[in-house]
């Protein structure tokens, strides 16, 4: 399925969405966001963006889907090491690292725990969204532990006796703060990115792409 028009990926609902829908409109890109659409057409260039599931970007980008998407590179990073693993495309081009979307990925403990470094956490059961970059970083301490694979409610898994720790994102501390829990390590600092996939889009798109990199920078360095 090949079109002329350049496809977008970027999240439908959640912590990156605002803030990505706010950069496409500053770098001049016109488009109306209105109920349930899976795509929205932009209205004055030829450009389409596809809202999804912030889950699901690193894999339309890799599979060669979609042309751009915005990203945290948590995701980024847990879905290409994930797909790596299984042998799957897992390659993309990073064109910028943009100024949203910023949070660490942490482990994080009972706040009444005592905690002198990794070592601490051998043999603990993790629960985790990002069960790749935790064993990575484990695998660099040369810790082993038990993953505890949960898409939502990861800060409840303590107090619930699921898990002896977490890791998830941490922005502001406040859901680690509300369940009793405290930052232990981080393993990663994320920020939103824009990618492209490998493929070659041809002149004329690419064209577009460089266009609006350079509006962009503009935006993003008006604003520092
Ligand atoms: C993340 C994370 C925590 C929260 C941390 O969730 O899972 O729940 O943000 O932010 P804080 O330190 O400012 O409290 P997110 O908002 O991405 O939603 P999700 O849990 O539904 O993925
Ligand atoms: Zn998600
Ligand atoms: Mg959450």
């Amino acid at each position: 399925m090949q079109t002329q028009r350049l496809r977008i990926a970027i999240q439908k609902k959640g912590r990156l969405s605002k803030e990505c829908q706010d950069l496409l409109k500053r770098c001049g890109v016109k488009f109306n966001m209105m109920g349930e659409r899976l795509v929205v057409h932009s209205e004055n260039m030829p450009i389409d963006l596809l809202l999804v599931r912030d889950d699901d970007i690193p894999g339309l980008i890799m599979d060669g889907v979609v042309d751009l998407g915005v990203i945290g590179e948590n995701e980024l990073e847990e879905v290409g090491l994930e797909r790596a693993a299984r042998n799957e495309p897992s390659d993309y081009k990073k064109l910028r690292r943009l100024d949203f979307g910023g949070c660490r990925l942490s482990i994080a403990i009972d706040k009444d725990a005592t905690y002198n470094g990794p070592q601490d956490l051998q043999g603990k059961r993790i629960a985790t969204t990002y069960p790749q970059l935790v064993k990575r970083y484990m695998d660099e301490q040369g810790v082993t532990f038990s993953p505890c694979m949960l898409n939502g409610s990861v800060e409840v898994a303590p107090r619930a006796g699921l898990a002896d720790a977490i890791c998830d994102l941490v922005s502001t501390g406040a859901t680690l703060e509300a369940n009793g829990l405290k930052e232990a390590a981080v393993i990663l600092r994320s920020k939103a990115v824009l990618i492209q996939c490998t493929a070659d889009l041809g002149a004329e798109k690419q064209a577009l792409i460089d266009r609006l990199l350079t509006r962009m920078q503009g935006v993003i360095q008006a604003k520092e």
